[in-house]
């Protein structure tokens, strides 16, 4: 049988364990999520339990980083399987708020986001990273995180609450844990049970891409006009149905790099039928 695991719904509760932690110099993980939990979601969780004393995994479909039109009603909601996933890896604690406790009537302060989050994810979803933003810090500040887990597979959504910590001073220390993915490379994401066989297929095209874009880059191509050509052309082939964004960038500030002279990193925003899907490579 699973490790008894400790269900949070309110406030109230949440701050009578974390003062406990708190009290006890216990220090407090955080992996926040948005439910419909896979492999990536569980390492985030194996890197908490290991690094700090007390993990609280948050589920919480945050309205505010949808626009209109987005997924939001579709999105998948597994809270049985995801608490039972959560138990299976040990995690001790697992907050799940409702909307109207994290938004009750009369919430209005939001946070604008930083600079990096205006280029690419912030050109097709220009209202994401502000609802992104404003949840994760009151999910800082609800479980009074000591260290709060991320994964690589945003990789603008890391820049961003990095910014954001640095900016605002919060003392929330970031940890970014590698991309999960299946056998054939497809990046893990709760939206890749929206794609049919035929377009789980098309779906490996985004990481082939990105391994593509590593080995021209490293064969020594470094005009970054050619390699977005390619790479553009390669999701084409692949069958995506449309492309958001190619680009390789400056890892930090996520501006296109014209000319490679140093580590970058390639992103990719594409759809597959109706779904959107995202990846990123670091090339040294
Ligand atoms: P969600 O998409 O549920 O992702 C939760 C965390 O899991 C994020 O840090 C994400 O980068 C990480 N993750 C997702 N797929 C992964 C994979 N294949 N490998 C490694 N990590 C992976 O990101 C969000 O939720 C929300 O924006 C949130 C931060 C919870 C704010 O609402």
């Amino acid at each position: 049988m699973y490790k008894k695991m400790n269900s949070i719904n309110d406030l109230h509760a949440l701050a009578q364990l974390t003062n406990g932690f708190r009290k006890s110099n216990k220090t407090i993980g955080l992996v926040p999520t948005m439910g419909a939990l896979h492999e990536g979601h569980l390492s985030l969780v194996d890197q908490a339990l290991q690094e700090t004393d007390e993990t609280i995994v948050t589920i919480f479909v945050n309205p505010s980083q949808f626009a209109a039109g987005e997924d939001l009603d579709q999105y998948p909601r597994t809270l049985e399987a995801d608490l039972e996933k959560l138990a299976e890896v040990g995690a001790q604690h697992v907050f799940v708020p409702t909307a109207d406790l994290v938004y009750p009537p009369g919430f209005s302060t939001s946070i604008t986001p930083p600079q990096v989050a205006a280029r690419l994810e912030g050109e097709f979803r220009p209202t994401h990273f502000s609802g992104v933003a404003t949840v994760v810090l009151k999910l800082f500040n609800m479980t009074r995180a000591d260290v709060a887990f991320f994964g690589q597979k945003d990789y603008q959504q890391v820049c961003v609450l990095r910014a954001m910590t640095a900016d605002l001073n919060v003392n929330v220390q970031m940890r970014v844990c590698p991309i999960v993915r299946e056998a054939d490379g497809l990046a893990l994401s709760s939206r890749n049970r929206y794609l049919d066989a035929d377009q789980r297929k098309t779906a490996l095209v985004l990481y082939q891409t990105l391994q593509h874009t590593r080995d021209l880059i490293t064969g020594g191509l470094n005009d970054g006009f050619e390699i977005v050509t390619e790479m553009r052309q390669m999701l084409i082939d692949g069958g995506v149905d449309n492309i958001d964004y190619a680009v390789v960038a400056n890892p930090q500030t996520l501006e296109t790099a014209d000319f490679i002279d140093g580590p970058v990193v390639a992103l990719v925003a594409a759809h597959v039928g109706k779904t959107r899907l995202i990846d990123n490579l670091m090339i040294q």
